[in-house]
């Protein structure tokens, strides 16, 4: 399987990560922006300081950084490093640090768990099957998230409805009963274009794999860019159905 990130690097820059900003697009984002701020706004008059934004550093996660950093809203941010994110991953961490002047909060997995499925299965095993898959993306990011969700009333995600046929129905707010507390999807009707041009109004920092092709970006083994025109998730998971390309961060019960 041979997909990791750092083998597939074409040579031309992805122009979906660049869109002209035309006044009427400028003009769409700016009042995407406030709409965004004002959920935000909403959420924490009804949940406090007991809220919390799962940021995996992905183009819509930096949308809603820039906002909640901006706007000093006191929602937490946290990050889940599987241990098997790519190189640019790891500097744009790095790079979020320094310009927005923050120490980000990340969780990793839990070293023993990691090490008896490894023992048991080997490094890569997540290619063999999907239960080895599923196994894999749990303990490295759905145990993690349990505890990063522990004791809050409320998170905050960057999913858009437009991404997957996963996502097609995708709220701006509901009940995550699997979690057992309220979720909020503020960029769920934002197009891939109104995230790029956010980006680039608002000089925002983001993963230069971006503009490798990369729309979507997990784990590097389980990432590759796609081609143009393609589903912007095909790139997960990509020897998988589509019907079950999701790690179990955000299944329904
Ligand atoms: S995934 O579930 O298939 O990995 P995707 O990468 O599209 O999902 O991300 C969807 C949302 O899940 C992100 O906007 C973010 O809120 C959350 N998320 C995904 N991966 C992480 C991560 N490593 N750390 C924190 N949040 C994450
Ligand atoms: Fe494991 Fe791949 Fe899931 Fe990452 S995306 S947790 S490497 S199976």
């Amino acid at each position: 399987m041979n997909g990791e990130v750092s083998l597939l690097r074409p040579a031309v820059s992805n122009p979906a990560t660049r869109p002209e900003l035309s006044d009427t697009l400028r003009a769409s984002v700016m009042a995407r922006r406030t709409q965004v701020t004002e959920l935000l706004k909403k959420a924490v008059s009804e949940f406090g300081n007991e809220i919390t934004f799962a940021n995996s550093m992905g183009a819509e996660d930096m949308v809603l950084t820039d906002i909640i950093l901006r706007e000093q809203l006191p929602i937490e941010i946290f990050s889940l490093d599987t241990g098997r994110l790519p190189v640019e991953t790891y500097d744009l961490m790095a790079e979020v640090e320094k310009t927005y002047h923050t120490r980000l909060k990340i969780f990793f997995p839990r070293s023993d768990t990691v090490e008896n499925y490894v023992q048991s299965n080997g490094i890569n095993a997540f290619y063999e099957s999907i239960d080895l898959r599923k196994a894999c993306c749990h303990m490295r990011k759905v145990e993690p998230l349990g505890r990063a969700l522990k004791g809050k009333k409320a998170w905050v995600t960057g999913m858009r409805a437009q991404q997957s046929a996963t996502r097609a129905d995708l709220p701006l707010r509901e009940f995550d009963e699997s979690h057992g507390l309220e979720k909020f999807n503020p960029l769920s009707d934002w197009t891939e274009q109104e995230t790029w041009a956010y980006i680039r109004m608002h000089e925002v920092p983001y993963n230069k794999l971006h503009d490798q092709f990369y729309p979507s970006i997990g784990c590097a083994p389980c990432t590759r860019a796609v081609a143009v025109g393609e589903d912007v998730r095909a790139g997960r998971w990509w020897w998988e159905d589509p019907a079950s390309k999701e790690c179990g961060l955000h299944v329904k019960k």
